[in-house]
């Protein structure tokens, strides 16, 4: 592994919800774990007036809730952290805040013995998307950021989601972002990249022989790609009202195990090799058209019901939600891959908020044997119970993978039943895996863009959604099924993924 540079870590967006729950954490836990240089300061900035003293209470409490090591309350590793964590206050569109910004970062950078336009910056983006531009703006304005091809010091800057609204607001965002960084210097991130089951798709894929002759339409009948949440939309409605699943969920984290999922081999594990063929992937699924989408779309919204004992509300009684809204708190999609590998596999992709439970999994379905040998063999009872072999990735959580095989039963006659191989992460590796965030952080530190989306990628990707979009807009009157919160979503879904395998089969 590379070793981490001496860095100051800008983030702006610190009074956010982000900043407390994951990014913080996420650098106190690499931090005690030795993966930091020495001589890296976290710098918040943010609009609210606050001393740096103030800063490193709301720190240290914040540690304490979230972090996966569970610091206690004053403990020195709390305080060495804290102490090299530092606040600006400032607005996002006023120059002075930027250069107030610049002359801490210097003053940080002498202190540690680094001479003037020597510091390595990471900057984090942990704002509204608002105000992404007019922040990468002012960086570039004030002198913040270092030449990309300078070899004594570096500038990154991590975008958060959500990148754009649609194709036309991405390609703009991304056309902002190139008129003052390199590529090189951009780190769009997506956080289910850095879960380390996602990451096993590819150890999976690419580090056995045995499953990937069997990878494509020959052998493979669908892919089912769920990622199903019981969380309702805690706090955010005003944000998710104006997104909804398909692009909250769909067009970043899902897409992305989907080409995970199905795209070729990379020639190597260098970050462009790995990127090029996600974006041949995405590129290869034909984009659903306005006009079909009601033939490969499902969308849901949830009613009352009731999760794990508790009472949840309508999705229209939410703080922050619109009482006629019509955005899809569930999604069910159908999309092909049109390349050789994958024509006329259906990939089935389904999220949703305020379902029965918390499930993210990758099912793939294989094909039957070309002859039922033995489903017609007994009578009644003992019939055997075929049914096709299933791979699932299981994401999160209880990570692990399961093959489900069809075995005799012992006895004397010939009968059947599925039966499940299984392997589960926490039964077999002792250790825990890193959070995402901590993976990631830790990746822009050391230069490493596998895990980060590149310009090309994130346009594929709304380009995909964006018939989707435009479809449903156009709609007169909103097709739009309610599911009971605390279900697995509308019955529609089921129905239209059932039929359509069903279909698929019979051709
Ligand atoms: C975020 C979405 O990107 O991912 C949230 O904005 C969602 O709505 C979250 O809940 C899910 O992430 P995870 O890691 O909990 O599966």
């Amino acid at each position: 592994m590379n070793k981490a540079k001496p860095t100051t870590i800008v983030i702006f967006g610190a009074s956010g919800d982000l900043t407390r729950r994951k990014l913080i954490p996420a650098l106190f836990q690499v931090s005690l774990e030795g993966l930091l240089a020495k001589g890296t300061r976290i710098v918040g900035f943010a609009r609210r007036e606050k001393s740096h003293e103030q800063f490193r209470v709301e720190i240290e409490e914040a540690l304490v809730e979230f972090t996966r090591s569970k610091p206690s309350a004053g403990s020195p590793e709390l305080k060495v952290f804290s102490s090299s964590c530092y606040y600006q206050t400032g607005n996002y569109d006023n120059s002075k805040s930027f250069h107030d910004l610049k002359e801490l970062l210097e003053r940080l950078d002498k202190e540690n013995g680094i001479s003037s336009d020597k510091g390595n910056r990471l900057f984090y983006l942990a704002t509204p998307p608002t105000v992404f531009s007019g922040i990468v703006g002012m960086l570039g304005q004030t002198g913040h950021i270092a030449d990309p091809n300078d070899e004594e010091r570096w500038t990154r800057v991590i975008i958060e989601k959500p990148f754009g609204r649609d194709l036309e607001t991405a390609s703009a965002l991304n056309k902002n972002l190139s008129a003052i960084l390199d590529e090189r210097q951009i780190y769009r991130i997506d956080h289910y990249l850095g879960k380390e089951t996602v990451q096993n798709i590819m150890a999976f894929r690419f580090g056995n022989s045995i499953f990937e002759p069997l990878w494509d339409r020959r052998y493979v009948s669908h892919v089912h790609i769920t990622v199903a949440e019981s969380v309702c939309v805690e706090g955010r409605g005003g944000y998710y009202d104006s997104s909804g699943a398909l692009r909250d969920m769909v067009q970043n984290h899902m897409l992305q195990l989907l080409a995970l999922i199905a795209m070729e081999p990379p020639a190597s594990f260098a970050p462009d090799a790995v990127r090029d063929e996600k974006v041949k992937l995405l590129s290869a699924i034909p984009p659903i058209g306005a006009s079909e989408v009601n033939e490969c779309s499902i969308r849901g919204q949830y009613a009352a019901g009731t999760i794990d004992g508790k009472l949840i509300p309508d999705y229209l009684r939410e703080n922050g939600v619109k009482p006629d809204s019509v955005t899809e708190t569930f999604v069910a999609l159908k999309l092909y891959v049109d390349n050789w590998r994958w024509a006329g596999v259906p990939f089935y992709l389904r999220t949703g908020k305020a379902l029965a439970g918390r499930l993210t999994e990758v099912n793939i379905e294989f094909r039957q044997p070309p002859l039922a040998l033995f489903s017609h063999m007994q009578e009644g009872e003992e019939r055997s119970r075929m049914k096709p072999n299933m791979l699932s990735l299981r994401v999160q959580p209880n990570e692990g993978i399961r093959l489900s095989i069809g075995m005799k039963v012992p006895g004397q006659k010939m009968v059947l039943e599925p039966q499940d191989m299984e392997f589960c992460y926490q039964d077999v590796f002792d250790v825990e895996a890193p959070g995402a965030y901590e993976r990631l952080i830790l990746d822009a530190i050391l230069g490493d863009t596998t895990l980060f989306i590149r310009q090309d990628e994130v346009e594929a990707a709304w380009k995909l959604v964006n018939g989707v979009i435009d479809g449903w807009a156009s709609e007169e009157v909103p097709h739009i099924h309610l599911y009971r919160a605390g279900t697995w979503g509308p019955y529609a879904a089921d129905e239209f993924i059932t039929n359509d395998i069903r279909k698929s089969k019979a051709l």
